[in-house]
């Protein structure tokens, strides 16, 4: 420690400027599990005792402030699951542990994601209270008979209540639409996505369904019960998401994420940027880099498990692994090209093929300036094969 305080605080701030931090906290329980989701959630219709839950948060928060000691906390997200079933309560106490381990930057960023149910949206004030300043809203699609097929449990119109209370209550509101849905043509997509730039604030998640295996989705996808528009039709879809949300200032800085300039979720770039972030809570992954070593972690999935653990022995980690420098760049790689402002290459060290950089660059699939490397329009529609080709 320098014998110093005031050098000391030069040198943090400088630490603050160069490796940004943030911490993610996940609450994995829904009250129903949507049929489309492989997220780590969980439905207890029992109910669970928030209270131990809390208490085991705190003890697995205190030993990740010992795993990523002398940092700043520039975001802070609390994911799921469902989080607006947190009682703003255990929020608070979340977010003054969190305080009491790390300094908290000025402006930081601290992101609840809810759902837009009547009964959840009471809790709005109570989260903002707690100290959420933005808000993020599961909406997923603008019409009942949709909201019905996804498995949700809320109207369109109780998610739209739920977004005008979320405007009048946090500084920044985002929500999520899922496309790409059953059935859905471009005329129906068109006129669902010019209804939510109407009601959009600053940030808007749009994501292409996925089906993804295991789900009750994948099987009825299997079986030929469930058609979702895919290949050209699925081209067009996101091909119309991103010329109308340019043209309402919306653009995408990120696949699937949109922003007014200047609004992009901090948290988020977090991690497409390659930086250091605690996960806490079952199911949660962490990037932590001491004396210039990184490592991956993760915690077991199971709520009950990693509850056990965590009384046990102060953390439910289920692994602790290094990462090579090779494989952090692979990393960088493939989070960074996601995007718009694409990576810088000194960060990957003469770790790729500038060969193979030339040639994705003359198909028109890469474009570079200077040090930054981009996936052009092009490129980001075929982004996993671009990213295979780099990282091969
Ligand atoms: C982890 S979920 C949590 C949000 C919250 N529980 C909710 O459902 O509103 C985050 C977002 O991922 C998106 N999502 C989840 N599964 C998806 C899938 N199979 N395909 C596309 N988007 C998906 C949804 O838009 C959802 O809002
Ligand atoms: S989409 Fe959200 S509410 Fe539905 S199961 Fe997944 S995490 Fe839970």
């Amino acid at each position: 420690m320098s014998s110093c305080p005031d050098i000391e605080l030069v040198l943090s701030r400088s630490r603050v400027a160069v490796e940004p931090f943030g911490v993610y906290v996940h609450w994995p329980f829904c009250r129903a599990k949507c049929p489309y989701c492989d997220f780590n959630s969980h439905v207890r219709h029992n109910g669970i005792d928030e209270a131990r839950f809390l208490t085991a948060y705190l003890r697995e928060l205190g030993y990740f402030a010992s795993r990523a000691p002398g940092r700043s906390v520039g975001s802070i997200f609390f994911g799921g699951g469902t989080p607006s079933l947190m009682q703003p309560g255990t929020v608070a106490a979340i977010l003054d542990a969190i305080a009491g381990h790390w300094p908290i930057e000025d402006g930081v960023e601290i992101t609840l994601e809810a759902n837009p149910t009547s009964v959840e949206a009471e809790n709005f004030a109570g989260y903002r209270s707690a100290g959420v300043n933005r808000l993020s809203l599961g909406v997923q699609a603008l019409d009942d008979a949709s909201l019905k097929a996804l498995g949700r449990q809320h109207t369109a119109q109780e998610a739209l209540d739920a977004l005008a209370l979320a405007k009048r209550d946090f500084g920044r509101v985002s929500f999520d639409l899922i496309y790409a849905r059953e059935s859905q043509t471009a005329q129906n997509w068109e006129q669902e996505l010019k209804q939510a730039i109407d009601h959009a604030a600053e940030h808007l998640s749009l994501y292409q369904l996925t089906i993804e295996d295991g789900t009750p989705f994948a099987a009825h996808h299997k079986a030929g019960t469930l058609r979702v528009p895919d290949g050209a039709k699925a081209r067009a879809l996101y091909l119309l998401t991103q010329e109308l949300t340019e043209t309402a200032g919306l653009p995408a800085y990120e696949i699937s994420n949109h922003a007014r300039p200047g609004s992009e979720s901090r948290h988020n770039l977090l991690y497409w940027r390659g930086h250091d972030y605690a996960g806490i809570g079952p199911g949660a992954h962490s990037r932590v880099t001491r004396d210039g070593a990184k490592r991956a972690l993760s915690t077991i999935k199971s709520p009950e498990a990693w509850m056990a653990k965590v009384e046990a022995r102060g953390h439910g980690l289920a692994s602790d692994e290094p990462l090579s420098a090779a494989e952090s760049a692979e990393e960088y790689l493939l989070m960074g090209l996601r995007l718009a402002e694409g990576i810088d290459l000194k960060r990957l060290a003469h770790r790729i093929d500038e060969k193979r950089i030339g040639v994705l660059e003359s198909e028109g699939l890469l474009a570079r300036n200077g040090d930054r490397l981009t996936a052009t329009p092009s490129g980001r529609l075929v982004l996993d094969r671009l990213i295979l080709e780099l990282a091969a």
